[in-house]
C-alpha cells in the first residue's frame, strides 16, 4: 500500500465526522479557593450525566487531582513528556468512568517545553483515540505562564473567586493579563464559600465592573458554590461529592453548574479531537486572535 501524501492524510481527516470537544479551563488568581474541588466536580458530575470527560491535572506544580479522587498513578505527565510513557498509559478511571490525566508535582512549566517535549506533547494528544466531550483542565493559581498557556488553549475560562479582597485582586490581575497580552475577551465567574446566592452575586458585580471598565473583557456570573461539610468530608475520603453525597447542597450546586456549562455554545471551528487544544497549546496564537 502507498504512504498517504502528508495533504491527503490531513484531507481524509477532515472527512471524518468531527464532534466538538469542549475545553474548559478552571482557574483562579488566589491558591486554596476551590479550583481543584470544582474541576474535580464538574467533571464527575457531567460523567454521571452519560459525558465523556477528561480531566487534565494542569497544576503542574503542586499536582492534586489524584489525590483528591484517592487514584495511584503510575506515570503522569511529566512521563509522556519525557517520551517514556504514552498518553493512554497515563489515564486513570476516576467515578463514573471519568477519565484522569495527572500531573507530576515538581517544577514544569508548559512554556520550558524542550522541542522534543512539544512535540511529544502534540503527538501524545493527537493520538489519544478515546471520543471525548469535554476536557476541564485544572490549572494552577496565580499568572504563571504555565497557567496563562492552559487558559488560552481553553474555549472557556472559568475564574473561581470568594469573598476574601485578596482572592478578587488577585482575579482581576490574572484577568488583565488574560485580556490584554492573549486577548481573552469572555470569562465565567464561579464566586465560591459566599454566604447567600446576594452575597455571590455581589462578588461577582464589584469584579465585573472594575473589568469591564478597564479591560476590553466580559464577565458571565457562572453561578455559586456554597460552604458545605459534605464536601470537606468528601474531600478527606478522597471522593467526589458529587458522587459520595449527591444530595448535599454542593453536589446540587455542582450538577446545575455542570449543566450549564453544558449549553455553552461551542465557539465556531470547534474540531473534533483535540489538535485544536494542543495546537494552541504550544504554538500560542498571534495576539489578537480571538478565543
Ligand atoms: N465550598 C466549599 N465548602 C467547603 N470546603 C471547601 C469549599 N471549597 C473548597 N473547600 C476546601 O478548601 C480546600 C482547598 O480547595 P481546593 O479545591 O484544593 O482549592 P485550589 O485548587 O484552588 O487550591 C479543600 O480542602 C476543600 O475541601
Ligand atoms: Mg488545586
Amino acid at each position: 500500500m502507498h504512504d498517504l501524501h502528508p495533504n491527503q492524510a490531513s484531507g481524509l481527516r477532515l472527512l471524518k465526522p468531527a464532534r466538538p470537544v469542549r475545553v474548559i479551563a478552571v482557574t483562579s488568581g488566589k491558591g486554596g479557593v476551590g479550583k481543584t474541588s470544582v474541576s474535580v466536580n464538574l467533571a464527575t458530575a457531567m460523567s454521571i450525566a452519560g459525558k465523556r470527560v477528561l480531566l487534565l491535572d494542569g497544576d503542574l506544580g503542586l499536582a492534586n487531582v489524584d489525590v483528591m479522587l484517592g487514584l495511584q498513578p503510575s506515570c503522569n505527565l511529566s512521563h509522556v513528556l519525557a517520551g517514556t510513557c504514552t498518553l493512554e498509559d497515563t489515564l486513570l478511571e476516576g467515578p463514573a468512568s471519568l477519565m484522569v490525566v495527572p500531573a507530576s508535582s515538581g517544577k514544569q512549566h508548559m512554556t520550558d517545553l524542550t522541542p522534543i517535549q512539544h512535540a511529544g506533547l502534540i503527538q501524545a494528544f493527537s493520538e489519544l483515540s478515546r471520543p471525548l466531550d469535554t476536557l476541564i483542565v485544572d490549572t494552577a493559581a496565580g499568572i504563571d505562564d504555565s497557567v496563562i498557556t492552559f487558559c488560552q488553549a481553553s474555549q472557556q475560562v472559568i475564574v473561581v473567586v470568594t469573598i476574601d479582597p485578596a482572592s478578587l485582586t488577585d482575579a482581576y490581575a490574572l484577568i488583565k493579563v488574560l485580556n490584554r497580552e492573549k486577548n481573552i475577551r469572555r470569562i465565567q465567574v464561579l464566586t465560591n464559600l459566599a454566604n447567600s446566592e446576594s452575597e455571590a452575586r455581589e462578588i461577582y458585580e464589584n469584579l465585573r465592573r472594575v473589568a469591564e471598565k478597564f479591560l476590553d473583557v466580559t464577565l458571565s456570573f457562572m453561578g455559586s458554590l456554597p460552604q458545605d461539610e459534605w464536601l470537606k468530608r468528601a474531600v478527606r475520603r478522597q471522593r467526589a461529592v458529587v458522587e459520595a453525597y449527591p444530595n448535599s447542597p454542593s453536589a446540587k450546586a455542582f450538577r446545575e453548574l455542570a449543566a450549564k456549562a453544558d449549553r455553552w455554545s461551542l465557539p465556531l471551528g470547534a474540531r473534533g479531537n483535540l489538535e485544536f487544544f494542543v495546537e494552541r497549546l504550544v504554538n500560542r496564537p498571534a495576539e489578537g486572535a480571538t478565543v
